[in-house]
């Protein structure tokens, strides 16, 4: 009987040990993207001076969160489109932003267009 006893313990502490590693695991896969870490930098690199108001630029304000979120898919629209198409953003660069830079943005708004 005091086997049994131990053995259930025994079994009992495997199990919850097992489920806490598990969950663990879980809630460390991928964090999501945010405007703050993923995309500000891009921005500033990529949209500069003419979306950057404080390098100059007079176009529509991309080192702000409100605008970028409401403009995402048409910012990767035309980050999409081939240079010399109509809207091609870079303006008037020669080459397209690379695949992946372009799958940071996409992947910002698949993960809900968070702030930070
Ligand atoms: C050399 C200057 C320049 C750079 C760099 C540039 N843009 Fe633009 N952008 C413009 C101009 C000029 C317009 C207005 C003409 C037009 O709509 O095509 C514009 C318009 C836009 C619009 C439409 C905004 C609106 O008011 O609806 C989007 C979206 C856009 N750009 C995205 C981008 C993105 C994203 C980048 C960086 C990857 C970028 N642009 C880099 C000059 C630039």
């Amino acid at each position: 009987m005091k086997k049994f006893f131990i053995l259930t313990v025994l079994a009992a502490f495997t199990i919850i040990v097992s489920n806490c590693g598990s969950s663990k695991k879980a809630t460390a896969s991928a964090p999501k993207s945010n405007y703050e870490t993923n995309l500000k930098t891009l921005i500033a690199d990529n949209c500069s001076p003419c979306h950057i108001p404080a390098k100059g630029g007079n176009k529509k304000a991309y080192d702000n969160f409100a605008n970028v979120k409401t403009d995402i898919d048409e910012m990767i629209r035309r980050m999409e489109l081939n240079p010399g198409e109509k809207g091609f953003m870079p303006f008037r660069k020669m080459t397209k932003l690379s695949d992946s830079t372009i799958a940071v943005f996409k992947q910002w708004r698949a993960d809900g267009l968070l702030e930070k």
